[in-house]
């Protein structure tokens, strides 16, 4: 364990080291002890013989760098549009305004999404539509290696939310069902930390202190360190580990939605990343459930002593308002010349 330091808000800072869950172990119930054990204890834990190849997986890190390589003028012809498709310039999110000075997460991203074409009648709803993709040529083979990898790691999001539905006492296919991960909204998110050192003190952040808003997030990450995480979010001052880079492995985090739909009995962790000036790539996938599925309260989380403490809320809306809340609005990138 290693200990560091801080300013005088913030404690010792440690390394923590998370409950790993292997996907190709034929003991299931081991599985969904650990798991279990992990979600109630700190809402992360970490994903190995996940099925996506180490190979494929330094392909993806590989173009997610060809593309923040590019020049800025060339990214901002891929911005972001209100699907929520595209590039994100630095400091374009702001997750932790009460900590954050005037300034927002030193990152920049790329949002990919699953790709609905804009005939289909889905495309109308918020979250569903074309994604956003460099000119052929621009980036060679990226939106192949972007479209494979959407498509694998939501076959390992499944396996896991087979694993969190044992765990919750559901039936195993309770998340496949359609509404639910049958037609999700699945956001594949690249990330770039371009080596600006934080400093909480003065509120400068590769990511600002947040929870991830939906059942489960999958993160991949170089071997740069700086992702922390809070199991306290209450405590004062609040205590902040690191979570150790694990090469070929998924870090697995439970987003607010499971939160709301476990009635707090799986809770979403507060986690950020803090920059140590070395330049840092990380892979995110966010995975929510369908636009229009109603998340309420489980069966198996509910009793007469314990009651719903959240009411139901359909996806989309709850994840209309999270985003809203936490991205700079899109008309102050009109004057950018590109
Ligand atoms: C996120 C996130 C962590 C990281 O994008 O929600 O928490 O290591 N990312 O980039
Ligand atoms: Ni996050």
């Amino acid at each position: 364990m290693e200990n560091h330091s801080q300013n005088g808000t913030e404690a010792l800072l440690k390394v923590s080291t998370l409950n790993c869950i292997d996907l190709s172990n034929p003991d299931i119930h081991q599985s969904v002890s650990l798991l279990k054990q992990a979600c109630l204890d700190c809402g992360f834990f970490c994903v190995i013989n996940h099925g996506i190849s180490q190979e494929f997986m330094d392909e993806v890190f590989a173009q997610s760098k060809n593309l923040f390589h590019l020049p800025l003028n060339e990214k901002m012809k891929l911005l972001r549009n209100e699907k929520h498709r595209g590039y994100t310039p630095v400091l374009d999110e702001l997750l932790d305004p009460d900590n954050q000075v005037h300034v927002g997460d030193y990152k920049e991203g790329y949002y990919i999404g699953v790709e609905v074409p804009e005939d289909d009648p889905d495309a109308e709803k918020p979250f569903y539509g074309p994604n956003v993709w460099p000119e052929d040529g621009v980036v060679p083979g990226w939106r192949q290696t972007m479209e494979k990898f959407h498509h694998e790691a939501l076959e390992v999001a499944k396996a896991v939310a087979r694993v969190i539905a044992l765990a919750l006492d559901l039936e195993v296919d309770f998340f496949d069902k359609p509404e639910m991960l049958g037609k999700p909204i699945a956001t594949l998110r690249l990330l770039h930390y371009e080596g600006q050192v934080s400093d909480p003190s003065k509120g400068i952040y590769g990511a600002g202190a947040h929870s991830d808003y939906g059942l489960i997030t999958l993160l991949a990450t170089d071997d740069v360190m700086g992702l922390q995480i809070c199991r306290d979010k209450d405590a004062k001052p609040q205590i902040w580990e690191y979570v150790a880079p694990i090469k070929g492995a998924f870090i697995v985090n439970l987003g607010d939605m499971l939160e709301r739909w476990s009635n707090c009995i799986f809770k979403s962790t507060l986690h950020r990343v803090l920059g140590n000036g070395q330049e840092r790539y990380s892979i995110a996938y966010f995975v929510e459930p369908s636009h229009d599925c109603l998340v309420e309260c489980l069966p198996t989380c509910k009793s007469e002593d314990n009651p719903p403490k959240f009411p139901p809320i359909r996806c989309a809306t709850y994840l209309s308002q999270r985003y809203k809340d936490t991205h700079a609005e899109l008309s102050v990138y009109n004057n950018h010349q590109t």
